[in-house]
């Protein structure tokens, strides 16, 4: 088990984080032992909200070696992927439900050099991915329709994440299962279990007096998750 209890990260979502305090937020979550923080994306036109691009992106890789998660909520990641991979990301996200051509998406992605995950919205069948799961390198479950943080967890999201650790192990496949959205202390363990390594956090740390307390406790929930597993 100690191989996979290594394996399940929590991800600290900057959203959440207060921006006038970005850099110590970052500094609190990383002596907590985060290793990996997510970057919202949103255009305005996929989603209803704006968030942050590439000179916020710049700032935040200068002052951490930590993996940079993009995930980009716009109608057209083609166009800029490769902005924020030029930028630091070390990995990118793009929406399912935009990208016709998600084979020459996901492998523009890699070849820019960083790792490639596809997205799926609450309304979107882990079906529609069948043909690119031996491309990608991660699938990002959303359990909460994207554009804002601190929104309800859709328990669907739960069912999903099982149709892919099933996938995956039926196909001999190594792609890691993430998830993202009202992620906290009442179903970190539930994702876990479902099949999920990477949790996405944003209100759950960056919400709470003390984030990398925060941080400490949603990864031993999260843990627990696997012991219950074992
Ligand atoms: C929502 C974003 C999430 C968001 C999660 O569209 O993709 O990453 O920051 O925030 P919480 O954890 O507060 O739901
Ligand atoms: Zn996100």
């Amino acid at each position: 088990m100690t191989d996979n209890v290594q394996m399940i990260e929590i991800l600290p979502s900057l959203l959440a984080a207060d921006f006038s305090r970005l850099g110590e937020h970052i500094a609190e979550v990383e002596a907590a032992g985060a290793t990996m923080l997510h970057f919202d994306v949103m255009d305005g036109h996929f989603v209803p909200n704006l968030t942050m691009g590439t000179p916020v992106l710049q700032s935040v890789r200068k002052i951490t070696r930590a993996h940079l998660d993009v995930h980009l909520m716009i109608a057209n990641p083609d166009q800029f992927a490769p902005m924020f991979i030029e930028t630091g990301a070390d990995s990118v996200s793009v929406h399912q439900e935009v990208c016709p051509h998600l084979d020459r998406t996901l492998r523009m992605i890699q070849s820019e050099g960083a790792l490639a995950g596809v997205v799926l919205n609450p309304s979107t069948p882990v079906a529609t991915l069948d043909e690119v799961l031996d491309v990608v390198d991660f699938v990002l479950v959303m359990a909460v329709n994207p554009g804002f943080g601190g929104q309800k967890f859709l328990t669907n999201s739960l069912r999903k994440v099982q149709q892919l650790a099933e996938r995956r192990q039926r196909f001999g496949l190594r792609f890691k299962i993430e998830i993202d959205g009202g992620i906290g202390a009442s179903n970190a363990a539930d994702a876990v279990k479902a099949g999920a390594e990477w949790l996405v956090a944003g209100n759950s740390v960056f919400g709470a007096p003390n984030p990398g307390a925060a941080f400490m406790a949603l990864r031993e929930t999260a843990h627990s998750g696997l012991r219950q597993l074992a």
